[in-house]
């Protein structure tokens, strides 16, 4: 039977990392698939590879975030790319644990890989009930992950405005945040919005991101740090 071995990077701040995987799964004989914003996609990547006759796909996840999510969610993607991808799909399965960082991955692969779950497309898949509505929410933060603000420490500052709402048990019927690519004030990095208030804020450090859920999010009362706009013409 021929097996591949996908190394799956999680997170949305992963795609900044690209030859870094890349570096890695060259020397353990892998590819790598992006389970959010990045390209190659999971689903692409498992498509290709059955195409090319991969026989079993071990997946491997990773990621440098804390606000990755976790191994669960691989799982249910691969198991909707199973169910829907014909009469034979190739075996699938996962390594159990969702590693922090690549030196880990590359110490720990042999392990990882051969005590690797099955994923049969009997797992709850991507039907839940909950994935139904709209979620209720009072506001919605785009936050930029595009070029500029990822180099500039989105991930940081997102990490700090994530805490911060779970500090103050602030949920998705509260906030949603949402990720977005450039925003286009690039030159204000990191840049995140707030809708429907249309406020825009730059410069978001860790320290600007929790005043703007003390303040904004919390209060309704925006902060500083918001963009000035263009006159309309
Ligand atoms: S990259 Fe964030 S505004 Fe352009």
């Amino acid at each position: 039977m021929t097996t591949h071995h996908l190394i799956v990077a999680m997170s949305p701040a992963d795609h900044g990392l690209r030859s870094q995987l890349s570096r890695t799964a060259s020397a353990l004989g892998a590819s790598v698939a992006f389970l959010q914003l990045g390209s190659p996609t999971l689903g692409t990547e498992l498509t290709r590879l059955a195409e090319a006759g991969a026989e079993r796909i071990v997946l491997v996840a990773v990621t440098t975030s804390r606000l990755s999510p976790g191994v669960s969610w691989l799982r249910r993607i691969a198991d909707a790319w199973w169910r829907e991808h014909g009469d034979r799909p190739p075996q699938l399965a996962t390594a159990q644990r969702l590693f922090r960082s690549l030196d880990e991955l590359e110490v720990l692969w042999t392990e990882a890989t051969q005590r690797a779950t099955p994923v049969r497309g009997t797992g709850p898949g991507l039907q839940s009930e909950a994935w139904e509505q709209v979620p209720r929410h009072r506001h919605q933060v785009l936050v930029c992950r595009g070029p500029r603000c990822t180099a500039a420490g989105a991930e940081r500052s997102t990490e700090a405005l994530v805490m911060e709402l779970m500090r103050h048990e602030l949920g998705d019927d509260d906030v949603l945040i949402t990720h977005t690519g450039c925003q286009f004030p690039c030159n204000h990095a990191p840049v995140m919005s707030v809708q429907p208030d249309d406020v825009w804020y730059g410069k978001v450090d860790p320290d600007t991101a929790r005043e703007i859920v003390d303040t904004h999010l919390r209060t309704g009362v925006p902060t500083g740090n918001q963009l000035s706009r263009t006159r309309a013409r």
